[in-house]
């Protein structure tokens, strides 16, 4: 099989992460363990996998890796009861990518119990249009809605909001009957894409990436935050009486910052979304609603690009500089 492959230069002061492309010809059972080999047609790089591959952050646990959070395709071999040869499926989380070879690479071998059929309307690269931020996007939106959030309580805040989970989430909010404000470093440029995809007020993230008062004027019956630090602050404090924010990122940093006053005076709860231990049943939960809520026009729009494993490296240094508008879909043969 064909992948990227990563290995660590220890030699350098911090040590530096190498990728190139390499055929492989076995899974090693420490790295790549599983019941089920899939033939990847697809993976995407999110976020997290531009850490990995640039070595900008600590995400790979093992070298030598083959990165790539999320992948799909097709069972090529199963052990497992669960699969047969031929099913459509996708894996995600888990330490897929992190701990165990991952999707950058036109094989995989996976544990069945990390792998979920794809939905019946979608294809392999659909799935991966969405990606592991696609997916952490509904989950943001289902915590949102299970902690009783309703369309007629006012706005919902989406910060990121022209990166993948931040787009996601502002389409499933839209199609769910949510007016939405994107918080956006790029509302100038990504204004009109933003409406196009459901946003219906796009601002300048600028005034609130620095630290603002303990409370402010309450604007937002609640929020979907992907970037931490002075924004979530700002957020919070922004968050109307008895409303929440569903944090799940850290594009501007990993800090906890401002005070308890909106938990404490405002009744403003912080809901954490983690995709990557989710319980299968609400894995499976969250792909299906994606399935009924993503249309095939709408996927498409928020196709950054499509590339081949080549174009892997380049594309992560983009994705960490914030030059990449959506999500990016991975052909592992193109
Ligand atoms: N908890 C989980 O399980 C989970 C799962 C998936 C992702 N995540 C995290 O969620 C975050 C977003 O992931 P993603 O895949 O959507 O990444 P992405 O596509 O790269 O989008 C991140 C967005 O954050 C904004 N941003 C970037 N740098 C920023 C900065 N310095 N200050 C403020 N905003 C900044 C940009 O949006 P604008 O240009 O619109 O401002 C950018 O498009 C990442 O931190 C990722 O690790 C967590």
């Amino acid at each position: 099989m064909k992948a990227l492959y990563l290995t660590q230069n220890t030699a350098q002061n911090p040590p530096t992460t190498l990728a190139e492309i390499k055929e492989l010809t076995d899974f090693p059972a420490d790295v790549a363990p599983g019941d089920v080999t899939i033939k990847v047609t697809h993976s995407s790089l999110n976020y997290k996998d531009a850490l990995a591959i640039t070595g900008k952050g600590p995400i790979i646990r093992n070298f030598p890796m083959v990165p790539g959070i999320d992948l799909a395709g097709e069972v090529m071999a199963s052990t497992s009861p669960k699969f047969a040869v031929g099913d459509k499926v996708l894996a995600t989380s888990y330490g897929i990518g992190e701990i165990h070879w991952g999707g950058l690479a036109t094989q995989a071998r996976v544990k069945s119990d990390w792998v979920v059929k794809i939905p019946a309307q979608f294809t392999a690269r659909q799935t991966m249009i969405l990606g592991t931020a696609g997916f952490t996007a509904m989950l943001c939106v289902m915590a949102l809605e299970k902690y009783g959030i309703t369309p007629d309580q006012g706005d919902i805040a989406v910060t990121g909001a022209a990166g993948g989970v931040g787009s996601v989430a502002i389409h499933i909010l839209q199609q769910k009957g949510f007016k939405v404000t994107a918080i956006s470093g790029r509302h100038e440029t990504e204004a009109a894409w933003l409406k196009a995809i459901g946003a219906n007020h796009v601002i300048d993230r600028g005034p609130l990436s620095k630290l603002g008062k303990p409370l402010q004027r309450e604007q937002w019956a609640a929020g979907i935050d992907t970037v931490g630090s002075h924004i979530l602050a700002n957020l919070l404090a922004a968050t109307k009486y008895r409303g929440a924010v569903a944090a799940c990122g850290l594009a501007q940093g990993g800090e906890m910052l401002g005070t308890v006053m909106p938990f404490i005076l405002r009744n403003v709860a912080l809901l954490g979304v983690d995709s990557v231990n989710t319980p299968m049943p609400i894995r499976q939960l969250a792909w299906d609603s994606l399935a009924k809520i993503m249309a095939p026009a709408i996927l498409e729009k928020l196709v950054a690009k499509e590339i081949g494993l080549t174009d892997a490296v380049a594309t992560a240094h983009d994705i960490l500089a914030g030059r990449v508008r959506g999500r990016v879909v991975v052909a592992t043969n193109g």
